[in-house]
Parts: structure tokens; sequence; C-alpha cells
């Protein structure tokens, strides 16, 4: 059976006494709820490893890593860094990431492979912007970013991986996915897993979707098949607005 997971990404926000007590009210709250998902926070770097001693039933991810193991990368944090924090999870290819920081699905393969040499869990974020979508190409372009980077792995570390399905002309927008559009997709990765590396593997591959999910469509998106959870931006900002999407399954 594979894990039902509501991700949060900070992105950039909060300073670290903010990003404290947010963790802080969340796991106040989770700690005494029964959760039917796993809940997971990916934030700034500087937050790592105070969050991670603030919470217990919450899971710490990072948003980004280096593509490089170790040493004259100014600025840059590695897999190992992340991991020395306590961190479980990485975001891995955020659209953010691929459009502002040029990171090309080749960049996106090295740190899938860092991540996993390093014990973190990727959550490898892919989704086709408006043109794309206008233009029909959305399961091409799905499927290019899939197998460029992840095709290679071996079928122990790809088992590994958390997808997220992030139509980026939903992101931040307001607009999200009819349920409809988003489990046409997530049952193409699927079929696309399934045809590399069988039934079994693509069946236990959790597959989150994210762009503008909240508390009033988090319910029906994850009542779709193939929609395992979700990676919340702006609604995981307050325990007001995550609460609710977490308490959706
Ligand atoms: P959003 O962001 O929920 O604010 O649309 C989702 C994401 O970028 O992961």
């Amino acid at each position: 059976m594979r894990k039902n997971i509501v991700a949060g990404n900070w992105k950039m926000n909060n300073t670290l006494q903010e990003g404290i007590v947010l963790a802080r009210e969340l796991q106040k709250t989770l700690e005494e709820k029964t959760l039917k998902c796993e809940v997971v926070i990916c934030v700034p770097f500087i937050h790592l490893a105070s969050v991670v001693a603030e919470v217990k039933t919450v899971i710490v991810g990072a948003e980004n890593l280096a593509d490089k193991s170790s040493g004259a990368y100014t600025g840059e944090v590695s897999a190992a860094m992340i991991a020395s924090t306590g961190a479980k999870y990485v975001i891995v290819g955020h659209s953010e990431r691929r459009t502002y920081y040029g990171e090309t699905n080749a960049v996106l393969k090295e740190k899938v492979l860092l991540a996993l040499a390093n014990g973190l869990i990727p959550i490898f974020c892919v989704g086709e912007v408006l043109a794309e979508r206008e233009a029909n190409k959305q399961k091409d372009v799905v499927s290019t970013q899939i197998s460029e980077s992840l095709f290679d792995l071996p079928t122990e570390d790809f088992r590994k991986i958390v997808l997220a399905y992030e139509p980026v002309w939903a992101i931040g927008t307001g607009k999200t996915a009819t349920s409809e559009q988003a489990q046409e997709i997530h049952a193409f990765i699927r079929k696309t897993i399934a045809e590399r590396y069988g039934s079994a593997v693509a069946d236990s591959i959790s597959i989150l979707y994210g762009g503008s999910c909240n508390a009033g469509n988090a319910g029906e998106l994850f009542a779709k098949p193939d929609v395992d959870g979700g990676l919340i931006g702006g609604a995981s900002l307050s325990v007001d607005k995550f609460l609710p999407i977490v308490e959706a399954f």
C-alpha cells in the first residue's frame, strides 16, 4: 500500500523565529489528532535543524539541495548537510527552481542521486506550463521530465521516490486543476512508471498533487484513486489553512 502524504512547502517565507512558532503550533495541533496521512513540512535550509527539534508528529524536509556532494561551491547546501539536520525529505525540481534557476532534467538527475545516496527521500516535481497545457503537450512534458531525471535509477532506488504533479499554471494562482485533470495525469504518470518498472512498483509510488490546493478542494482531489496527497505552498503557512488539508483524508 502506498502512503498518503500531505507536504507543506514554505518556499522563501518566515524568519527563523516565525518558522519555529509555526512548527511548534503545528506540532501541538497535530499531536492531538489521529492522522490518516504522513505530514511533512519542507522549510528553508536555515530553519531545518531548529524545526526538526520542534516536531515529532511532522516530518521535516528541505526545499532544494546542491547538485554537488561537497567542496568549493559557495552558498550551496549539500544532501549530507541536509541529512545531518535530521531532515528526511527534499523537494527536487520544483517548477520555481526549473524556471528561475535554470535547473534542467540533467541537473535534477544529479540532485536525485545525491539525495538518495544520503538517505533523503526526494519529492520530485513535474508539471507543464500554461502554453504546454494549451498545446495539449502536458503528457509529453511530464513523461520527459520523469524519464530524463529518474528512469536510469535501479528499481530499489526508484521505489523510494515520491512524485508531485504540479501544473505550473496552478501554482500560487488560485487556479487549481480540476480533480479530473489531476487524476488523468496522475494515472498517466503511474502508467509511464509501470512501463519502465512494472505495475507493482508503479502502484507503490505516492503521487502528490500541487497547485493552489486548499481546504476547499483537497477532499475532492485526494478522493481520486491516483492522487495520494498534496504538495501545499501558500496554504501551508498557517495551521488554520493547513490542518483542513491534512484532515481531508
Ligand atoms: P501553492 O504552491 O499551493 O501556493 O499553489 C504549491 C507549490 O508550489 O508547491
